[in-house]
């Protein structure tokens, strides 16, 4: 079903889509973040959580997104509205959370030019990099040089004054974003041609270098040895979960769905949505074998010398791995601002593209609902995005690009939205609509199994992560609004006006009338005719069933001094009555998907309501269970080598990327050698 007889831009090649969304996906996000977050959350054992997100939930979504984008040839917002006005609130929601990455993004971008030109200079200076020094005290150098003589770093709250050494170079990054997309996404599709291979090609050497240097297993042992207590505690899960859309693109900004609404007509969705995931997993993966690698080489070449700095000593998360730790060990080694070049360099290709994806969905969100030009809307967006980004160029920027990133990142913001999305497209839109589209055109087919998992398990997990992790903020020592005086904890509470109001801000630009858009949506089916709905008591029953369900757990939630036997009468029965909600939900939503009926909008409900409630039951389940097992010993004891499970794991992971890969191109090759009439008649879109 083609809904829109238009002309859209387009990629011109396969190949410029797919490079293009990878570029989006593999960024700073996996050579910066990735490493740090499976080191500080488990080791090898945060590859479980990671990898059902990646691709339990996190492929199955990005077949959504791309169905939609495809399907509507539109950007996240009027794509949302094509199912029904009042979803067109999701996509600004996605859209404005996106504009809030990049305004932060595009500042670490700006610290990688920076330290991307102290390397040249450092190159010209005959080697010497301006934080080498020796011992831990070169740590100690290498954390002065980029928090006080770069950031000029001060900690609390306050602002301070703009340090124009990250201005400028956040101006440069932002005119560089500018030039990449101003020529509309055909250029796009060709600048990705170099700023994806260049830097896989520079993190293979990066790779190759770290893992032929002395002392690199024991880094790859602090990388992958596993500490399995750490899947007990929610927070493992939430940041392998928030990782997991960051890098991926996903649900943020809508990018995945704008990069598709430029695909021509014939285009592959459900292949390209897996060689994304597992391009973008096996960067990352691959990301951390190059870092520890080369920190376990420092380790040595520092113990040799006699001044030793184990790898515990100096790991740290956020900004401190890419811009103190991993600079520093490079200083200890051999060339080492040439490595330093290279290993800049790798970011700010890695990042450029990651950057440019955000500003063109929020850039093509505008236009298509405004219908105002590209070239007025871009250099606009480009001065709000520089104006915002200065408070993070000020000297305490880091603190709140820190708390801004967590809150988008964690239960509040992705969490949520990402649930938001799949139950909206899963409940209250036709999901098999766009499982049909994408397999029209796909190289494998999706089964019927991909309508549950948007509709129902994707919806579960996420909103099992939501809940869990709220219980734990919520019952977090001290506090999570107010501190043990009483006062209140300004981070938190910034980060949370921060992702509230985007949902408010989301439902306002909604509400604005598009003079561009409405007669478009004549034709949709369901919404054509929102009078023929169907199974308004079966959905009247669930919906009243789902409710129940809820109350039972919000007396077991608030209720916090009811007896334990009592408390798991309440469980076991709301779960019970959840899933003979979603049962009959279900059955209503499923049953009525001709042109001309819609299920009863109460069906859809009760689906929401009792998926919730089911996610309500195992978070409570969980945090039940977690308190009771033992506290996680410490994650990372010094190691010298790979255990036997690392071996596997390290074994298991290669396979699964080379093999996973291999069969998506096999995949790909197979269908191109089918019969051409094989495919769908294209519309009067563009084809290749
Ligand atoms: N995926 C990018 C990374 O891993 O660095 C970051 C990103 C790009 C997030 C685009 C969100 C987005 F819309």
């Amino acid at each position: 079903m083609e809904m829109l007889e238009e002309q859209r831009e387009n990629w011109g090649t396969r190949g410029g889509f797919v490079l293009a969304a990878i570029g989006s996906a593999v960024g700073l996000g996996n050579l910066w973040r990735f490493p740090y977050e499976l080191y500080d959350h488990g080791g090898g054992a945060f590859l479980i959580p990671y990898i059902i997100a990646v691709f339990v939930v996190g492929l199955p979504m990005l077949i959504m997104e791309f169905g939609l984008g495809h399907l509507t040839q539109r950007a996240a917002p009027d794509a949302f509205a094509h199912g029904h006005k009042r979803f067109e609130f999701v996509g600004w929601w996605s859209t404005i959370l996106g504009f809030v990455i990049i305004s932060f993004y595009a500042v670490v971008l700006a610290y990688c030019f920076s330290f991307l030109w102290f390397s040249f200079k450092g190159i010209l200076a005959g080697g010497e990099l301006p934080w080498a020094a020796e011992g831990i005290e070169g740590v100690k150098k290498a954390e002065d040089f980029f928090l006080k003589t770069y950031l000029g770093h001060t900690t609390g709250s306050a602002l301070g004054a703009i340090r124009w050494n990250i201005f400028w170079p956040l101006v440069v990054t932002w005119v560089v974003m500018y030039l990449c997309i101003c020529k509309g996404v055909k250029l796009v599709g060709k600048i990705v041609w170099l700023t994806v291979p260049l830097p896989w090609l520079m993190l293979l050497v990066l790779t190759v270098r770290g893992l032929t240097l002395p002392g690199s297993i024991q880094g790859l042992a602090y990388y992958l040895n596993p500490s399995w207590p750490e899947l007990a505690k929610a927070t493992t899960w939430r940041f392998a979960f928030g990782q997991a859309f960051f890098s991926l693109s996903l649900a943020f900004g809508g990018v995945m769905i704008t990069y598709a609404s430029f695909l021509h007509r014939r285009s592959d969705l459900n292949n390209n949505a897996a060689i994304i995931c597992l391009a973008d997993f096996g960067t990352s993966f691959i990301a951390g074998l190059a870092i520890f690698s080369t920190l376990g080489g420092m380790a040595f070449v520092t113990a040799q010398a006699g001044t030793e700095v184990a790898i515990n000593q100096v790991v740290r998360g956020g900004a401190g791995l890419a811009f103190i730790v991993f600079p520093y060990a490079l200083a200890q080694l051999p060339y080492s601002a040439w490595w330093s070049f290279v290993f800049f360099f790798t970011l700010v290709t890695l990042g450029i593209d990651s950057g440019f994806s955000i500003t063109e969905s929020v850039l093509a969100a505008v236009v298509d609902k405004t219908g105002w030009r590209r070239g007025l809307v871009l250099p606009v967006m480009t001065v709000i995005g520089i104006a915002v980004g200065v408070i993070y160029t000020t000297e305490g920027g880091l603190n709140w690009l820190e708390v801004v990133g967590d809150f988008i990142d964690g239960t509040w913001g992705i969490a949520f939205l990402g649930l938001t999305e799949c139950v909206v497209l899963g409940w209250l839109w036709r999901i098999d609509t766009l499982r049909t589209h994408a397999n029209d055109r796909s190289d494998w087919n999706l089964g019927r199994w991909w309508n549950y998992a948007i509709r129902i398990v994707v919806p579960i997990v996420l909103g099992t992560i939501f809940f869990w992790s709220l219980f734990e903020d919520l019952t977090q020592a001290g506090g999570f609004i107010f501190d043990e005086q009483g006062n209140w904890i300004l981070k938190n509470c910034v980060g949370l006006t921060v992702v509230a109001a985007a949902p408010v801000l989301a439902v306002a630009v909604s509400l604005i009338k598009s003079p561009v858009r409405a007669e478009q949506y004549d034709n949709v089916p369901g919404v054509k005719n929102p009078n023929l709905c169907a199974g308004r008591m079966g959905g009247f029953v669930a919906f009243c069933l789902a409710i129940a369900s809820a109350a039972m757990l919000a007396v077991v939630v608030l209720r916090g001094n009811i007896s334990g036997k009592i408390q798991n009468y309440f469980l076991f029965q709301s779960l019970t009555v959840a899933i003979v909600a979603i049962l009959i939900s279900n059955y209503i939503v499923d049953k009525h998907v001709g042109d001309y009926s819609f299920p009863s909008w109460l069906a859809g409900w009760a689906g929401i309501i009792a998926t919730l409630d089911i996610s309500a039951f195992l978070a409570v389940t969980l945090t039940n269970l977690t308190k009771k097992a033992p506290t996680a010993t410490a994650t990372h004891a010094p190691a010298e080598h790979l255990t036997g499970v690392s071996d596997v794991i390290l074994g298991v992971m290669l396979l699964m990327i080379i093999g996973g890969l291999g069969w998506c191109f096999y995949r790909a090759m197979a269908a191109a050698g089918k019969d051409e009439s094989d495919l769908p008649e294209p519309s009067s879109g563009p084809v290749d």
